[in-house]
């Protein structure tokens, strides 16, 4: 059986090998939650865009989301304010989630910074199980944002 921690160190490399920075950062992007949502076929993965105030839905890969998301509000919010990751075992425990889709259970939301160390991006992962994610996950998913430093 294959284990995460070879399914990461294969994707890490797969991330690297697929950025191409003569094309716009969102195909980059796009092209990451492909690889990363059919690896692990985890069902949602996307990037949300800080613009102003507010997250913007960017590149992803699954269901229809929710487009906006005010600074602070539901996981990724609360990502891209406190300028951490969070690990959410059973999103219905979580207060003030925002429940795009009801069959997402839990979640790993990683803050994307820029050289400035501003935050850019949130890294939105759901799962339809509960309990899906841990600090393996949180671990090498905050490595993808070494690999995109120089696109975002
Ligand atoms: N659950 C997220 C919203 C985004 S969707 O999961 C794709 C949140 O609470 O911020």
């Amino acid at each position: 059986m294959t284990t995460k921690s070879a399914l990461y160190k294969n994707l890490l490399t797969d991330i690297e090998n697929i950025i191409d920075d003569s094309v716009p950062t969102f195909t980059n992007l796009g092209n990451i939650t492909a690889l990363v949502k059919e690896r692990f076929k985890w069902f949602w993965v996307g990037f949300y865009k800080v613009n102003g105030e507010e997250l913007i839905l960017d590149a992803f890969q699954g269901s229809p989301a929710c487009v906006r998301i005010a600074k602070g509000k539901g996981v990724c919010g609360k990502s891209w304010k406190e300028n951490k990751s969070f690990i959410v075992k059973d999103v219905s425990l979580f207060k003030g989630h925002i429940a795009c889709n009801p069959n997402s259970k839990s979640e790993i939301v990683i803050p994307i910074f820029n050289k400035r160390k501003e935050v850019v991006y949130v890294l939105d992962i759901d799962h339809d199980k509960i309990n899906a994610f841990n600090k393996e996950d949180e671990i090498n998913l905050r490595l993808i944002n070494k690999l995109i430093l120089e696109i975002v």
